[in-house]
């Protein structure tokens, strides 16, 4: 595969981040998300998500995607600059394509959002919702330093009341990338 670039997202990466997103969630989320909504409306509901977010940018989110010059998207991450006054900004989403996972793109996705984050954020923390379920990114985020500092439930319907965990990092130098 090419060596991917990282660029922030256009309004017509739509369609390809909504796939990855779809792709991923049906990966990873088996357990975890209705099997009626991944077997279907998912499709609708990530389409929608990413054509009302990227044809209108809030100037606080901050989109980048991983992509190669012959495959195109294939990972992609969205972060929410100081979206809690006592947490700090938030990585909304990150998602590499299953089939590129465990190359560091993820890493390479967090530690250029944190960068950013670094220089235009008035909050010095960074933190994520990751479900209880979801032991390997569990271990991801873990191994790059963050901290579980509270459980709470998914507020997602079709999570079904399913665990999430708070993950933190206070400083950019917690962040091990
Ligand atoms: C978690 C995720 C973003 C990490 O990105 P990545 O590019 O695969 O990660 P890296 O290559 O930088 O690191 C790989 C590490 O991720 C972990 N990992 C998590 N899910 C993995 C998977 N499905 N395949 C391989 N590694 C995975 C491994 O523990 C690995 O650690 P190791 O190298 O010490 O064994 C990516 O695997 C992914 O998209 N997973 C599914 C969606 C998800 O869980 N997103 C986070 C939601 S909060």
């Amino acid at each position: 595969m090419d060596r991917l670039t990282l660029r922030p997202a256009r309004a017509d990466d739509a369609p390809g981040i909504a796939a990855i997103h779809c792709a991923s969630w049906r990966d990873t989320y088996s357990n975890v998300l209705s099997p009626e909504f991944l077997a279907g409306p998912i499709e609708q509901n990530r389409s929608e998500l990413w054509a009302a977010r990227l044809a209108a940018p809030d100037e606080a989110r901050q989109v980048l995607v991983a992509e190669s010059p012959s495959t195109g998207p294939a990972a992609f991450l969205s972060a929410y600059r100081d979206a809690d006054a006592r947490w700090g900004s938030l990585i909304e989403n990150l998602h590499v394509s299953p089939a590129l996972r465990g190359q560091r793109i993820g890493e390479r996705l967090i530690r250029t959002a944190a960068t950013a984050l670094a220089a235009q954020a008035k909050a010095t923390g960074v933190y994520l919702w990751v479900f209880e379920a979801n032991q390997a990114g569990l271990r991801f985020y873990q191994r790059l330093g963050g901290q579980v500092v509270e459980r709470s439930t998914s507020k997602l319907a079709e999570a079904r009341g399913a665990t999430v965990l708070r993950v933190f990092w206070p400083s950019l130098e917690a962040l091990r990338v």
